[in-house]
C-alpha cells in the first residue's frame, strides 16, 4: 500500500493534487462531472475586492503544447462570491479550500483577504501576485521584492490562516521575490503562474487575443516550472505549491522531487475535465513502478 498523503501549512491533504485557480471555476462546476472530494483541495477564481468582467474576447488562443489566456480577473466581486459561490461549493465539498485573491492596490488585497477571512472553509489564502492580464495590479506586485512583501506584511496582518504567494515566473530573480516573501512572513510560496505570451494570427496579421497579450501555459513550460520550483526550494524554508504544465501522474512525482509539497493543476482541466481523477488513480502505479511508499517522503528528493 503507499500513501499519498502530503501536508501543506499543518493541513493534511489526502493526495497533493490542487486543481488551480481559473480552471477550476468554485469546485461545483466539476462536482457535476466528479466526486471533487477525492482531491487534495484545489483554488478557487481569482476573487478581487469589486466585480471584473474581464477583459474584452477573444481571450483564448491555442498553442503548440499550451494555450495563451487573457481573460482578465473576470469574477463576481468578494461579497457575491460569499453570497452565491462559497454556499453552493460547501454543499459539495467538504474539504478545506484555497481562496486565490487578486487585487490593484495592497488595500485591496486587504480588504478582499478580510472578508474571506471570516469564511470557516478557507484553509489557506493563495495571495495572487502574478497574473499579467491586468495593468496596475497583478503582477506588477510580484515582479519585485519590495512590492510583494508589502502585500505579504499587509496581508499577514489580517489573517491567522496560512498565506501562501503565488508568483510570477516573468521575473529574472525569483529566488529574491521568493526569499523577501518568506522574510515579510508568507508561510508558503506557490509557482509558477503563466508566461507572458503571445501568438499572431497569419490571415489577419494581428495578435490573436483581443489583449494583443497574456498567459501562456500547459505542458510546454513544465522545464520553467521545475527548474523555478528547484531554486526556490533551495532557498526558502516554507512550503511550495508547485505548479505549471502538469499533467500526469509522473510529472506530479517530478514537480514534488523539485520541491512542492503539493502540485496544482491547471490547463490539463481545460483539456480533460478528468484529469485531476485519471492522475490520482494513476499515481499508485506510477510510485510503485519507481519504488515511492509514501509520496511525502519524496519532497525535494532530486536536490
Ligand atoms: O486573467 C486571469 O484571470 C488570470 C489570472 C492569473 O493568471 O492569475
Amino acid at each position: 500500500m503507499v500513501s499519498l498523503k502530503t501536508e501543506l501549512c499543518g493541513i493534511e491533504l489526502d493526495n497533493p493534487l490542487i486543481p488551480a485557480s481559473g480552471t477550476f471555476g468554485f469546485g461545483y462546476e466539476f462536482a457535476e462531472i466528479y466526486d471533487i472530494n477525492m482531491l487534495g483541495s484545489f483554488s478557487f477564481k481569482g476573487t478581487t475586492k469589486d466585480p471584473r468582467f474581464g477583459n474584452p474576447t477573444p481571450r483564448i488562443a491555442e498553442c503548440d503544447r499550451g494555450m495563451i489566456n487573457s481573460v482578465g480577473l473576470q469574477n463576481p466581486g468578494v461579497e457575491k462570491v460569499i453570497e452565491n459561490e462559497l454556499p453552493k461549493l460547501k454543499r459539495c465539498f467538504s474539504k478545506p479550500v484555497m481562496a486565490n485573491v487578486s487585487g490593484f492596490s495592497v488595500e485591496e488585497y486587504v480588504y478582499t483577504v478580510e472578508r474571506l477571512d471570516k469564511e470557516e472553509q478557507i484553509g489557506w489564502f493563495e495571495v495572487n501576485v502574478s497574473c499579467p492580464n491586468v495593468h496596475g495590479g497583478g503582477m506588477s506586485f510580484g515582479t519585485s521584492p519590495e512590492a510583494a512583501s508589502s502585500v505579504v506584511r499587509a496581508v499577514k496582518a489580517v489573517t491567522k490562516k496560512p498565506v501562501i504567494v503565488k508568483l510570477s515566473p516573468n521575473v529574472t530573480d525569483i529566488v529574491a521575490i521568493a526569499k523577501a516573501c518568506e522574510e515579510a512572513g508568507a508561510d508558503g510560496i506557490s509557482l509558477i503562474n503563466t508566461l507572458l505570451g503571445m501568438k499572431i494570427d497569419l490571415k489577419s496579421k494581428k495578435p490573436v487575443v483581443a489583449n494583443k497579450m497574456g498567459g501562456f501555459s500547459g505542458p510546454a513550460i513544465k522545464p520553467v516550472a521545475i527548474r523555478m520550483v528547484y531554486q526556490v526550494y533551495e532557498a526558502v524554508k516554507i512550503p511550495i505549491v508547485g505548479g505549471g504544465g502538469i499533467s500526469s501522474a509522473e510529472d506530479v512525482i517530478e514537480m514534488m522531487l523539485a520541491g512542492a509539497s503539493a502540485v496544482e493543476i491547471g490547463a490539463a482541466n481545460l483539456v480533460d475535465p478528468m484529469a485531476c481523477p485519471k492522475i490520482i488513480e494513476d499515481l499508485p502505479r506510477v510510485m510503485e513502478k519507481y519504488g515511492i511508499k509514501n509520496l511525502k517522503d519524496i519532497i525535494g528528493g532530486a536536490h
